[in-house]
């Protein structure tokens, strides 16, 4: 039998509506991935867009506990049969719909042929298509992590104005662009003191990739250092939801809007089961990323 070929025998009708899936990444870890994947769900969800968060991030609960809440399933449980894909999305606030980290030993992206068609098959008989879908994933530029990127129309990286943060930046976009052909990167700089000292620290960067890497930058945005954010964190509250008139809440909105009015890329044909068939190889498709 032709490998993949199970999965690749649940391939179905490609949706009419697209989903926009963006991956959000950094390099470093604790710069602040998950407040801006989960931020930016929630945000999408205020402005009635129907949104899926993907907790991609093997290694620790993070989704859950930013937000405070208890899944009993994941994604394993799906492919071992035990539940429907239903049963394993956690309601978020604004009624996201969130898919829980899976246990470190589910690997998605090393899964059997077996497996890959049986998550592809659940996502592809969801009842209610997501239009967007965010992803989550681990610190490190890690093939896993490269693969969930590459699979995604739109990489978002988050950077703070940190030597470390900066480095690890610029190594997850070499490497990226290098090995895995992803060339646009929407850049999102984070704590800063103000929205100035994010455009300096976007533009510092940019003239490194301009000068060395065949890659396309975009600033989607700054969200500076708001002692709000930590408190919606302490109270495991997404800070759009407790406190959306703070500094972080108004910077997640307007970048919420960016993100909102960013193409769908033309080669984006299907609904989610797609980004899921692109993810698992089962029918490797160069998705473009537009800017
Ligand atoms: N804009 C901000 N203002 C204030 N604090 C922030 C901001 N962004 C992030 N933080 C702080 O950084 C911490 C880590 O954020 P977060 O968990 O989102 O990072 P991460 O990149 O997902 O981490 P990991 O790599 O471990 O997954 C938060 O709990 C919060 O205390
Ligand atoms: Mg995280």
């Amino acid at each position: 039998m032709h490998k993949n070929s199970q999965a690749a025998g649940v391939l179905r009708t490609r949706q009419k509506n697209p989903v926009k899936v963006i991956a959000v990444c950094s390099g470093k870890g604790g710069v602040g991935k998950t407040n801006v994947a989960a931020n930016l769900a929630v945000a999408l969800s205020r402005k009635k867009r129907h949104v899926m968060l993907l907790d991609a991030d093997l290694g620790l609960a993070n989704i859950d506990v930013l937000l405070g809440l208890q899944p009993c399933f994941n994604l394993s449980h799906v492919v071992s049969g035990d539940v429907d894909l239903e049963s394993t999305i956690v309601r978020g606030p604004q009624g996201v719909r969130i898919i829980p980290a899976s246990s470190g030993s589910f690997v998605m992206t090393d899964l059997s042929d077996v497996s890959q068609a049986a998550i592809i098959q659940a996502f592809s008989n969801l009842a209610d298509q997501p239009e967007i879908l965010i992803v989550d994933t681990a610190a490190g530029i890690s093939p896993s992590v490269a693969r969930f990127v590459q699979a995604a129309q739109k990489a978002v990286v988050v950077v703070c104005d940190e030597p470390s943060s900066i480095t690890d930046a610029y190594a997850l976009i070499k490497v990226f662009s290098r090995e895995y052909g992803i060339s646009h990167f929407q850049v999102v700089t984070n704590q800063t003191h103000d929205s100035r000292e994010g455009r300096e620290l976007f533009t510092k960067i940019r003239r490194v990739t301009d000068l060395y890497l065949d890659v396309v930058l975009q600033h989607l945005g700054d969200v500076p250092h708001d002692a709000y954010l930590r408190r919606a964190v302490q109270e495991q509250r997404a800070v759009v939801d407790a406190y959306p008139k703070s500094v972080a809440g108004q910077a997640f909105l307007q970048i919420a809007r960016r993100l909102d009015q960013l193409p769908v890329s033309a080669e984006a044909s299907g609904g989610i089961q797609f980004f899921f068939e692109s993810l698992l190889n089962v029918n490797p498709v160069c998705m473009g990323r537009e800017t």
